[in-house]
């Protein structure tokens, strides 16, 4: 396979990973179950005449995962209805002719609860745009850590160490793994032509988590919000290639 063929299939699913939580997006509201959003994702993913990255992936039950307020990631989609100014952490995996794209947001239902809640937002959207920044050939996958642990810690919020980004393509998760957390020039070198998922969580309080016992969705250990935010993207010579934006 060349370049451009694998390059062309990772914007293919990337394309409907973005499509799919600009839906989630517009229907997230007060009184929507996350089930409910689980459905339209798979609806629409089907559409695209691709799979759900995460639907049986170790088992896991649905097609994408929707964490509420203290849920960091990985929170299983159900009955729950979401309510005004919910933090909903969405993210969404799309596999269609081979290759994988991979991509989370997170916003208010309706509105912030509160300007630090809004702030946590906003860091962490930062925080992603930052590693991706770093995200070029002849850096080390340390240089994006570093970026991401620095602008977060400055903030005074906690940056999750237990669950990384990841190299992505023909398998959801390829290496090399990419902490949030870390040294500059340390780490692997990054190439052009790599495929990254860059996966900033960042919890308002304590960095600390805690697994549930579904197995799956992974909370903060203080009980405070969380926020999540992913882009698949792939290195250059210059500025990467943000593929899910
Ligand atoms: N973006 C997440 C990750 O890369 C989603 C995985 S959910 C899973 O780990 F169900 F597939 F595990
Ligand atoms: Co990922």
């Amino acid at each position: 396979m060349t370049a451009g063929i694998r390059l062309k299939r990772l914007v293919e699913s990337s394309r409907i990973v973005r499509r799919v939580l600009d839906e989630l997006r517009g229907s997230a509201a007060p009184g929507v179950t996350t089930s409910e959003l689980d459905e339209i994702a798979r609806r629409l993913i089907e559409e695209e005449k691709g799979v759900p990255s995460f639907l049986g992936y170790r088992g896991y039950p649905a097609s994408i995962c929707a964490s509420v307020n203290s849920e960091v990631v990985h929170g299983i989609p159900g009955g729950r209805k979401l309510a005004e100014g919910d933090l909903l952490s969405v993210d969404v995996g799309v596999y269609k002719d081979g290759f994988h794209g991979d991509a989370a947001d997170s916003f208010f239902i309706d509105h912030a609860p509160g300007p630090k809640a809004q702030l946590l937002l906003d860091v962490t959207y930062e925080a992603r745009r930052l590693a991706i920044e770093q995200a070029r050939q002849g850096n080390r996958i340390g240089d994006l850590g570093a970026a991401v642990q620095e602008y977060v810690e400055a903030h005074g919020f906690g940056v999750v160490r237990d669950l990384v980004g990841h190299g992505i393509g023909r398998r959801l998760h390829e290496p090399p793994q990419i902490p949030n957390f870390g040294a500059r020039g340390r780490g692997p070198r990054i190439s052009e032509g790599m495929a990254l998922a860059i996966e900033p969580m960042v919890n308002e309080g304590t960095a600390d988590v805690i697994m549930l016992d579904d197995g799956w969705t992974v909370v903060t250990a203080d009980g405070r919000l969380s926020a999540h935010a992913e882009h698949t993207v792939i290195v250059t010579s210059g500025e990467a290639l943000v593929l899910t934006a």
